[in-house]
């Protein structure tokens, strides 16, 4: 399992209550649904390409999505903007998705007032794009008294994913709404065993990440030199796998060095930043296991490995001091 700190109210993965009920008792037209973040420990872009990845869900981030059937226009209630559904900014075409793809899939019942309330920062990342569909999915579901299957929620996620960035493999629409690590192979996620609890330092460089280009730029690397590139693709996949055997055999140390060999080989594959790089290098001197970019890359966050709670507040605290904009701290536990 994996706390985070500090820990929201609730984080009950993305389909909280799915109908409330009046006075009377009949269900009303009111739906809420959460999610949380994400961090991808291993595996980034290899995933894209059908190797395997592992991500952990960060709880101390989190998004609420509340919708409301209503008869009159379909609304959008945000930080980034308000108004009528149809005239949201392009920005926001992931989530116009999540309402418009959840509506279709429930028979095109009308129109419905959705308001979203996001604590997880945006183009980092740490899963903004998929923790704010998951939400909205589970809202809009739930506002018309529907449990959506996992898989029927996970279709209607990577719809808006697509939106947000082309060719998602799923990874980051998995682990928002999981409630440990998450083993990811082939489209399927598995739990992951952890024969020894550990922490997890994230840090914002402060530079926008670009998930869209960064995925594009590998797809046209891969183009120019395809032996080249696949053979970091398979690389990289090959550490998602020693890094998932040391965590269940409890080897922190072999962890902490296939994320050093992941963050070279992510850089050979174009998708480093200085910012990132610099991030690193103050975690690993800080006394890190690990460090490395995590998300799409060419800015937004690094994650680094700890093995306690002490260790984890001295990185961060090292990371900001040299000048990551943000540092969360997340715990995950033994699971064996
Ligand atoms: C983005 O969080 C992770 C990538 O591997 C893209 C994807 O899995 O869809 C870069």
């Amino acid at each position: 399992m994996t706390t985070a700190s500090p820990a929201p109210a609730d984080s009950g993965g993305a389909s909280s209550p799915l109908s409330v009920l009046d006075a009377t008792g009949a269900p009303t037209s009111h739906g809420v649904g959460r999610a949380g973040g994400k961090t991808i420990l291993m595996g980034e872009h290899a995933v894209v390409y059908g190797r395997p990845a592992l991500a952990v869900p960060v709880r101390s981030f989190e998004v609420v999505a509340t919708a409301e059937r209503t008869a009159g226009r379909g609304m959008l209630r945000s930080a980034l903007y308000t108004g009528p559904l149809e005239n949201a900014p392009a920005r926001l075409l992931p989530t116009v998705t999540a309402v418009t793809a959840t509506l279709e899939a429930l028979g095109s019942p009308g129109a419905v007032d959705v308001r979203v309330r996001s604590d997880i920062p945006a183009e980092r990342g740490v899963g903004s794009s998929a923790a704010v569909a998951a939400a909205v999915v589970a809202a809009v579901a739930s506002a018309h008294g529907r449990a959506l299957h996992p898989d029927e929620r996970f279709a209607l996620v990577q719809a808006a994913e697509r939106a947000a960035h082309g060719s998602p493999s799923g990874l980051d629409a998995r682990t928002v709404v999981a409630d440990g690590p998450v083993w990811f192979d082939g489209g399927a996620a598995t739990d992951v065993a952890v024969a020894r609890g550990f922490w997890l330092v994230v840090a914002d460089t402060g530079v926008k990440g670009r998930t869209r280009e960064a995925v594009a730029g590998v797809r046209a690397r891969r183009a120019d030199d395809p032996a080249g590139t696949d053979a970091l693709i398979e690389t990289l996949g090959d550490l998602a796998i020693v890094a998932r055997d040391a965590l269940g055999a409890g080897d922190l140390h072999t962890v902490g060095e296939a994320m050093r060999e992941a963050h070279a080989g992510l850089g050979a594959l174009g998708v480093g930043d200085p910012a990132l790089d610099h991030l690193v290098t103050a975690a690993r001197a800080a006394g890190a296991l690990g460090a490395k970019l995590t998300g799409g890359g060419r800015g937004g966050c690094v994650v680094t490995l700890a093995s306690d709670a002490a260790q984890a507040e001295r990185i961060a605290g090292a990371l900001r001091v040299a000048g990551a904009a943000a540092a969360w701290t997340t715990e995950v536990e033994e699971n064996q």
